[in-house]
This record gives C-alpha cells, structure tokens and sequence, in this order.
C-alpha cells in the first residue's frame, strides 16, 4: 500500500511547513489528515515518513541509523567524527561506555553537590531581586544547564567553567544561526574568526583535561573522561565525544525545567501539590538530599507531563537499512523515518484532552495502561538520549530547590510562544515573577485561608 501525504511542491515542502507556522504544527496537521503514517517533503531529506502511532513505532526501534545529512550542518565542530551518526558497529561500544557512566548512580551523586550548589546561587541571585523580577527562565536555566554539564563533564577545578559555558554558546549560535536562518551579529569573517576562536578553546579545554587525568591515572565510573581514557579511547575521539555529549546535554534540561516552571504557574493546584510534598519530604531542609529525590513523585509527575507537553528535544530521526514493514505500508531500504515526539505525545487516542496539564497521567497505574512508546521524549531504541537518568536528576534537583524556595507567577500580558531552534525554545522566554514561599509546611498565599494541619486518619 502506498503510504498517504500531500503531492509534491518544487520547494522542498518549506512553504507548507512555513505555512502551519513551523514543523511542529505541520506535523500534527499531516496527521490529523491523513493518519498514523505519513509520507512528506522534510527540508534537507527530499522525502520522509512520519509516524505518529506509539504501537507502530515499536517496528522501527530496533533502526541504529541516523540520516547523516540532517546533522551535516554540525560536522565543523568535530574533526573525527561525530556521535549522533557513527556507524552502528561503531555507536554501540560508545554508547556502552556513555550508559555505564551517565545513567549510574555513582557518577549522579558524586555532583549531586556540586549541581545543588549552582542551584542555590542561582536562587540566591533570583532571592535578591526587587519586585520578584521578572525572571527569564530560559536565558538563566539553561545557562545553569550548560554550567551543570561543563563541571560534570570537564570537573569544577580543572577548567574555568564561565569560559567553557561562553564559547559554547559562541559556537552554538553560529551553527543554530545558519541552521535557522537567524541573524548572527558580525560579518562573515569576523563571525567565522569568532567562532574559529571559541571552538580552539573548547577544544584545548578538553584536551588540558584529558592530559591531567592521564598524568595522575585518575579513573573511575563517575568520571566521564576517566572512564573513556580507561576504555583506552584516542584523545581525539574523546574529545569529540565529549563536545557531543555537552552539545546534547547542555540547553536540554534547562529548558524542560523552564517548561515544567511555566506550566505550574499556571495550574496553581498541581504548584501547590508539589510544594506540600516539598515540605513533606525535606522539612526545613531549603535543599534535597540525592535520597530525597525517589521520594518526590508529584514532582516527578509533574516534570514527566510537562516533558510530554513540550519535549525539549521535539524530533528524531533515523535511516532505513533494509526494507521494513510497518502494518499495512513498507518503508523502502535507505529512507528517512521520522520521529514526530511532539505528535506521539499529543496523539489523543493515548492522551485524552491531549493538551491538558494533568501530572496524574504518570501515576504508575495509568502509565501501565499506556503503550511503552506513548511517551518518548528521550527518544527510542539504540540511539536514544544516553543522558536521560542524570537530565532526570537534574531536572529534579533543580525544581526542588526552586520550587522549594519560590511560588512563580507568570507575567501578566507576557505571551509563551514555543518555536523550534534545535530544543523546543519559547520565542521571547519564559518570563515569571518569583516570590519567596514561606519555609514550612501550610502557609497560605494573601488572600486565601490558611490550610488546615493535616490529621493523620483514625
Ligand atoms: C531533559 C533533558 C534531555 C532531553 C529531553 C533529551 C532528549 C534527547 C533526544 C530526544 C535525543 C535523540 C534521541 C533519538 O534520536 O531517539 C537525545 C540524544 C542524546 N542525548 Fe539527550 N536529552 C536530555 C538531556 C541530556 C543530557 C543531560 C545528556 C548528557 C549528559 C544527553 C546526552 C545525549 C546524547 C549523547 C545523545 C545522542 C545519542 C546518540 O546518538 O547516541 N541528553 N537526547
């Protein structure tokens, strides 16, 4: 059967994509009108297939492809070769070594201190503000972000972490830049010089870094770099490998925090849940424990809802090698398959009132009624987000100590508009007024009656 989708257009399918207002909208709109599976024109791709059906999805898990032409336009910042499009043979050793660092605990708690430490200064600061700000929750969060991977990555003392963090985003705008068409300030050559600049310190950094561990034998599984040098991986491919995972890692979590905050400033019942189980579970504590973290479920819901709602990392893709059937439709060998997350999470046969903030879709009785793909905003299968365990305790961390300390009011007037540029990004921030919550458990906001001491039942 021949997949369905709109004919053809000379321009590549920009016009139809400009003309629902971006990817994301267009997405949902091919959907809508022609089903699960969708053959359409992707910029860059000539042609792809979307699929937008959890249970269909589960045909395509096993694909260890990523089309290397979409992520051409970040070749430059790599000279041996970079991760998101390795070979399978040579992706799976790597994403071994990642997983064995990245999603194991040893290495989330060896920084937990360090993470909460930046959490705190950044709170301080927010503290210190007249009038509640406004803050830009973007622009701060995802600094910290870039802030929290740099020391995980690279270690606090070894590298000066404001420097690391500026010549990161040096490099990311230029490439963003050309990616999005968005105006860079500078001409040509000044730009490339700039950039040409910032990515020779990323890259010294790393390998100043590198040299250290190797001089004093340093190595164990809560250590990246230590753990790849021990796997007797090249200085050059560490590097590499290192400014991919900085690159994946580093306005991610920041912006799923910013989403989460944006959304319960918005739905002051859920804020408030969150907040009694704050004081419920740390006391007069302003700051969690890494134990504490298991015991924050609300929050956890509320964090996994809003990653349904606006999945900071809004698409995949992958490249057939072989012929695959998906139900009644054959993908041929050497397309494109592409993953609408977006779509996947706002698909209403498995999400009622899809657009709907409700944090109690993720108790774990209603997950289990879910297909296992129903919620993917790590992405799937053998290249999915190695990152994902640590981005859930960050992420976590981060709302503890914000959430514990402030209410967040959004700025009357202030319109959030998402729009795509790499992560799912809100046109002109996320701006809200910050107020700091009494500590303890039961106070009231002005105007409202204070609540009642729980009674334990009889
Ligand atoms: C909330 C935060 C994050 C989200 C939503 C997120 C999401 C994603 C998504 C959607 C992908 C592509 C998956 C696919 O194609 O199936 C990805 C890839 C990746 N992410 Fe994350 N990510 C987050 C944080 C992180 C962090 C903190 C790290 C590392 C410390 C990280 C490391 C990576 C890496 C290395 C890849 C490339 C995977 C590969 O090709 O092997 N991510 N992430």
């Amino acid at each position: 059967m021949n997949i369905p989708g709109p004919g053809t257009r000379s321009d590549g399918g920009l016009g139809a994509i400009a003309a629902a207002g971006g990817l994301h909208g267009y997405q949902l709109w091919l959907h809508a009108e022609y089903g699960p599976v969708v053959r359409f024109q992707l910029p860059g791709a000539e042609s792809a297939v979307s699929i937008a059906d959890p249970v269909l999805l589960e045909a395509t898990a096993h694909i260890d492809r990523r089309p290397e032409r979409l992520f051409a336009f970040l070749e430059p910042l790599f000279e041996e070769g970079n991760l998101q499009v390795l070979p399978a043979d040579e992706h799976a050793p790597w994403r071994r070594l990642l997983l064995s660092v990245l999603a194991g605990r040893p290495s989330h708690e060896r920084h937990f201190a360090r993470f909460t430490a930046l959490a705190s200064e950044l709170a301080d600061r927010w503290a210190g503000l007249p009038d509640g700000g406004p803050v830009a929750l973007q622009k701060d969060l995802t600094t910290l972000s870039l802030r929290m991977i740099c020391d995980y990555a690279l270690g606090g003392d070894s590298a000066d972490p404001d420097s690391v963090v500026a010549a990161f985003e040096e490099v990311l705008t230029e490439y963003l830049g050309r990616l999005y068409q968005v105006p860079v300030p500078g001409t040509p050559e000044e730009r490339a010089q700039r950039t040409g600049q910032a990515l020779a310190h990323l890259r010294a950094t790393v390998d100043r870094v590198i040299a250290v561990h190797r001089s004093d034998g340093r190595t164990d599984r809560s250590d990246l770099i230590g753990a790849l040098i021990e796997a007797g991986e090249r200085p050059a491919r560490i590097r590499d490998t290192v400014l991919a995972v900085m690159l994946a890692a580093h306005h991610t979590t920041g912006v799923a925090v910013s989403w989460t905050l944006h959304l319960l400033g918005r739905h002051p019942e859920a804020a408030e849940r969150v907040a009694d189980e704050l004081d419920r579970v740390l006391g007069d504590r302003a700051v969690p424990e890494y134990a504490d973290l298991r015991r924050l479920t609300y929050l956890e819901m509320a964090l996994k809802e809003s990653l349904r709602l606006y999945p900071p990392g809004p698409y995949g893709a992958r490249e057939t090698a072989e012929p695959l059937a998906l139900g009644d439709y054959e993908i041929p060998a050497g397309a494109v398959v592409f993953y609408p997350f977006w779509a996947v999470h706002l698909n209403p046969e498995h999400w009622p009132e899809p657009e709907r903030f409700r944090p109690e879709r993720f108790t774990p009785q209603e997950s289990a009624k879910r297909p296992r793909l129903a919620w993917i905003p790590f992405g799937l299968g053998p290249r999915s987000c190695e990152g994902a365990a640590l981005a859930m305790v960050e992420a976590e961390l981060l709302l503890a100590v914000l959430l514990k300390r402030f209410r967040f009011r959004p700025v009357p007037g202030h319109q959030v508009t998402p729009i795509e540029r790499f992560v799912l990004w809100a046109a002109d921030d996320i701006r809200m007024l910050v107020s700091p919550r009494a500590p303890g458990p039961a106070v009231a906001p002005p105007g409202r009656p204070a609540r009642q001491p729980r009674r334990s039942p009889s």
